[in-house]
């Protein structure tokens, strides 16, 4: 029997073609992504509106798992098409009015040498209730802390792909950083730049730009962040792409984290740990409270991803109809 606490109203989970119980979504202990994170995911929401369930922005992430598929060689067993319809029955099935869904594709179990050619590729697509990922904390601010490990760089994997092993460096850094009292942690790229946080882009408001980088520095360009970036632009605001260093974010007016899982999320007090050996050097972002901007592309977002912008509605696909 496996709890369901951290999951809950979790019922069902699909397995090639069959919906089986909870409790019977089983591996062998000699599958090969256990022992060498060789899987690719996706993080998706779907979320309450008036008309019943709706999945934010699906064939973008869709279009991003066939990619990391891709990337991993797999010789994939659904198409795009197919693996949409299950999300949609996934998320019927465990009657869910709003829900975070995650769909796995992996080598399974057929042999051990890293190079998984024997193993065939499974996929598995489950959805629960997955309430704000940071917590309580989501409204008001969280403190983030910048870390000494740099993150995995663009020239040594891809990391447009979430490949399930890339993932290790951000559980890790993730643990550090509350090990430490910290909310979450932010990476540095090797060119001593912002990167990202472990499941999370990052954005900052300066004079009334909202800026953020991208995948020349070393991050997962979220579907979020290009949701906000656009919500920006579509109130008014001016935006801007480009590098951004540690001294942009202790100078910044505001900054938010930006997530499928964490949504917009205000960033109130950053700690400078990146230089080992070095004091950890505390900032309040702005006077920390979040910030105008931030407060309105927060509720912007979480109004479309509720179906109340009839401009974004093209972003919802619905799951009862
Ligand atoms: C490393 C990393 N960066 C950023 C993000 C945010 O991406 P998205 O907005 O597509 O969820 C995620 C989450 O998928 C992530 O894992």
């Amino acid at each position: 029997m496996f709890d369901t606490a951290n999951f809950p109203n979790a019922k069902k989970i699909w397995h090639m073609g069959e919906i089986l119980d909870w409790d019977d979504a089983l591996v062998h202990s000699q599958s090969h992504a256990l022992h060498y994170g060789t899987s690719v995911f996706e993080g998706i929401r779907a979320y309450s509106t008036a008309r019943g369930p709706a999945v934010f922005r699906l064939d973008e992430h869709m279009d991003r798992f066939m990619h990391s598929a891709k990337v991993l060689k797999m010789q994939t067993p659904y198409t795009k098409t197919e693996i949409i319809d299950t999300i949609k029955l996934v998320v019927r099935e465990n009657r869910l009015d709003s829900a975070y869904i995650r769909p796995l594709l992996f080598y399974a179990y057929g042999n051990l040498g890293l190079v998984p050619w024997a193993s065939p590729v499974e996929l598995f697509v489950s959805a629960w209730e997955w309430g704000a990922y940071l917590g309580k904390k989501s409204v008001n601010g969280v403190n983030v802390y910048i870390l000494p490990w740099k993150r995995i760089h663009h020239s040594q994997i891809h990391m447009g792909a979430k490949l399930g092993g890339n993932y290790v460096q951000s559980t890790f850094c993730g643990m550090i950083a509350r090990e430490k009292g910290f909310d979450e942690a932010v990476f540095l790229n090797l060119e001593g730049n912002v990167a990202e946080g472990p499941g999370e882009n990052i954005l900052i408001v300066k004079d009334g730009i909202v800026k953020t980088n991208d995948r020349t520095e070393s991050i997962l360009e979220g579907i979020t962040r290009t949701t906000v970036l656009q919500i920006a632009e579509d109130l008014g605001m001016q935006t801007e792409v480009g590098p951004m260093t540690k001294e942009d974010l202790f100078d910044a007016d505001e900054i938010m984290f930006t997530g499928t899982a964490v949504e917009v999320v205000p960033i109130i007090r950053i700690a400078d740990g990146s230089v080992p050996g070095d004091p950890e050097k505390e900032y309040m972002v702005g006077d920390g409270l979040p910030g105008p901007v931030t407060k309105q592309l927060r509720s912007t977002y979480l109004e479309t991803v509720n179906g109340k912008q009839p401009r974004y509605d093209g972003w919802l696909t619905y799951v009862n109809e």
